[in-house]
């Protein structure tokens, strides 16, 4: 194999994931990470040589970023959902009536894995086009053990062939499949004592996940579940505080979750229960905007305790068919009241934290992977700022082109 040319990036206006740069920067890359950082003022002819050079002109360059939860794999979709919810009908309404997360269980058990695949690609290549190098893709529209594990299979394989890192989380526990009906506690058992040891003997998913509310599983059901989790070595997340605070977030930090997403309807004693456990709150405002949401999570809360907010898209065919993270940015200003520094830090190096990967990307910083993205801008607020430009120059994956 042809070794990869040591690479400098010179005169970039620089965020680094946590902070923007005061001056513009050189970034060196070796063997497909960072190697080492300085300001332009401080290179030296002698720190070019061996390096092929790369003028980033004074533009942008970020960590490549990161997607830190989706829902990508999926068959059909819910436009007619859509229409629905426009003539007056609520998401639960639709849910209870087994429609809304049911139906894509339906159509994604009658889908092959190949064409599983073939429908995931092109929203996985929208997130790519919009500078993602990282993307956590979940299962949760199998519902049983076969279709769980094909789901995950799919979500191995767009990792395999794109030029993306994934991550893969189970999420078994995300609604009660009609087979199971009025047998929650029969089915959270099927999820700890088959799928979870499945999709950890065969290296299918990274993490586990579940959906803590009043229309899927209550917070001890999901503790059953995390605990199966931790046993196979298996990290935690969860769906939690979405539409109603039943204390599900909390549950997680205590179970060592890296991160509790949605978070509308978290309380103090949520955000307390975080801020001790380190757990990261993911902010979902794709969702918030398409079900009309009102209630904006407690962002003050998070910020005052000093909780890490990570942003992502939840791509998915019922509360977020968006497949754009740049738009999330946008969306987590306008909406929530971030900063375009906290966005943007939700989307690289909290993003990375909220999957367990702060040692490896999401950063740009000596010893991490080089996943950086060069944008046609020298301000990093015009990535939340604007919707559809800055342009995206390069698309850099492990120090090579993508
Ligand atoms: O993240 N909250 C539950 N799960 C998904 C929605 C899935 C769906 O409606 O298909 C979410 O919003
Ligand atoms: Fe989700």
């Amino acid at each position: 194999m042809p070794q990869s040319p040591h690479r400098l990036w010179i005169d970039a206006t620089l965020f680094d994931g946590l902070d923007a740069a005061a001056e513009p920067m050189a970034v060196a890359v070796k063997d497909g990470r960072i190697d080492w950082l300085k300001p332009m003022r401080a290179l030296s002819e002698a720190d070019r040589a061996g390096f092929e050079l790369v003028d980033a002109e004074g533009r942008l360059l970020t960590p490549g970023l990161v997607d830190c939860h989706t829902h990508l794999v999926y068959g059909g979709n819910r436009a007619g959902e859509f229409e629905a919810r426009l003539e007056g009908k609520s998401y639960e309404e639709i849910a209870r009536a087994g429609g809304g997360i049911l139906s894509t269980v339906r159509a994604t058990r009658a889908a092959s894995e190949e064409e599983l695949f073939a429908a995931a690609r092109p929203r996985l290549e929208a997130l790519m086009a919009d500078g993602v190098t990282t993307v956590e893709i979940k299962s949760g529209y199998g519902l049983d053990l076969e279709n769980e594990l094909k789901m995950l299979r799919v979500a191995r394989r767009l990792g395999r062939e794109l030029k993306v890192r994934v991550v893969t989380t189970l999420l078994g526990a995300h609604a009660l499949p009609p087979e199971y009906k009025d047998d929650a506690d029969g089915y959270i058992e099927l999820v700890c004592q088959r799928m979870i040891p499945a999709a950890a003997a065969e290296g299918l998913a990274d993490a586990v996940d579940v959906f803590c509310e009043n229309i899927a599983f209550s917070v001890a059901q999901c503790e059953r579940v995390y605990a199966a989790a931790r046993a196979h070595g298996l990290a935690i997340k969860g769906h939690t505080e979405q539409l109603s605070n039943l204390g599900g977030s909390a549950a997680a930090a205590r179970a060592g979750a890296l991160s509790v997403d949605h978070v509308e309807y978290l309380d103090e004693a949520g955000v307390e229960a975080l801020a001790e456990a380190g757990t990261v709150a993911t902010l979902l405002p794709g969702a918030f905007y398409i079900l009309r949401e009102t209630k904006v999570p407690p962002i003050e809360l998070l910020r005052r305790h000093g909780v890490p907010m990570a942003l992502a898209t939840d791509a998915n065919p019922g509360t977020s068919p968006i497949f754009s993270l740049r738009l999330m940015l946008n969306m987590a200003c306008t909406l929530f009241r971030l900063t375009p520094v906290e966005a943007l830090r939700g989307v690289t190096a909290q993003g990375a934290r909220a999957l367990g990967l702060q040692r490896e990307c999401g950063r740009i910083v000596p010893g991490m992977a080089a996943d950086l993205c060069l944008w046609d801008t020298d301000n990093y607020a015009e990535l939340a700022y604007s919707v559809g430009l800055p342009r995206l120059v390069h698309r850099i994956v492990a120090g090579e082109p993508a």
